[in-house]
């Protein structure tokens, strides 16, 4: 059975003329009493692939929280799927900010999949009684699928545990996957790979986005593994936010704006980019994560 015939990743048109995927109309984040950022604008159109951007502490993983409806704005409106968010059921894919995998961890790459399915439930799924064996084969399908699609159909029998940082992220990434969402949230999926392996993530998703017309919204530390995919940025700093396309917004002159103090952007000869000079050189890649 194909993905179409259980209603989950049927491929959509990618059309600039769709409403949008999420909108903030002058939005404000201000959590523990404080004010991260306000005054934002943005739009992720159907299909699109949208980093975010910013030092650490800027408020991206709050942005990416205000979308799943998990924060409430300060101020002004947001909408998703046109709705309001955390109402839009599984046509949100989210994966969280990254904790690792105990490396004596026995649940399996399938299981973790599966998950996605029963609305993040942590726990082994047991044995669906007979009358439920349709649907236990329908979902069995659909988890063979998602990890087919991220490649890690391999290693999806292994223990977590005993998976690379690599392949524990293709996992997670086939959990949000699993029921077909429209908007994709990841929040630093590049997080503790090397940079090979960012690239292929990158790539996988890049993919994902461009084939299915999924709209993807990924918080990145460094920006070059998604360069070639990205559509737009939203880059946050200094309270603020600057959104556009890569090349309009990862300037000296707009990021200098942004942070209030003197950066300058460099273009390396392998055209990967270079942030200098600012708080925390967000674009450039660090050790930080080496795994
Ligand atoms: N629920 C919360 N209560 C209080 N402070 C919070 C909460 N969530 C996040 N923060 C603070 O808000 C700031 C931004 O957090 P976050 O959105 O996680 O930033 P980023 O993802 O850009 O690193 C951080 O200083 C963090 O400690
Ligand atoms: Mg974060």
């Amino acid at each position: 059975m194909s993905f179409d015939a259980v209603g989950a990743l049927v491929p959509t048109q990618r059309s600039g003329a769709d409403a949008p995927v999420v909108s903030l109309r002058g939005v404000a984040a201000r959590v523990g009493g404080r004010t991260l950022w306000s005054g934002v604008d943005l739009t992720v159109g159907a299909g699109e692939f949208v980093a975010v951007l910013g030092p650490n502490g800027a408020g991206k993983s709050t942005l990416v929280k205000m979308v799943l409806g998990m924060v409430p704005p300060a101020a002004g409106e947001v909408r998703v799927l046109g709705g309001v968010p955390g109402r839009t059921g599984d046509r949100v894919g989210y994966l969280p900010q990254r904790r690792s995998f105990d490396a004596s961890l026995r649940i399996r790459g399938v299981d973790i999949v599966r998950l996605g399915l029963d609305g993040n439930r942590w726990g082994v799924p047991l044995p669906l009684p007979a009358r439920f064996s349709a649907r236990r084969r329908e979902q069995d399908e659909r988890v063979a699928e998602a990890i087919e699609l991220v490649g890690a159909t391999s290693y999806g029998h292994r223990p977590i545990g005993a998976c690379s940082g690599g392949e524990q992220q293709r996992l997670l990434i086939a959990q949000a996957l699993v029921r077909g969402p429209k908007l994709l949230l990841l929040d630093e999926p590049l997080d503790s790979l090397d940079l090979s392996h960012q690239g292929a993530v990158a790539a996988l998703v890049g993919r994902i986005c461009r084939e299915r017309g999924t709209s993807v919204v990924m918080v990145a530390h460094d920006v070059n593994p998604i360069l070639p995919w990205l559509d737009r940025v939203v880059y946050i700093a200094g309270g603020g936010v600057a959104a556009g396309r890569p090349e309009a917004v990862i300037t000296t002159q707009t990021l200098t704006r942004l942070y209030g103090a003197p950066v300058e952007v460099l273009r390396a000869t392998d055209g990967r980019l270079v942030v200098v000079g600012s708080p925390e050189p967000p674009a450039v890649h660090s050790d930080r994560h080496a795994s």
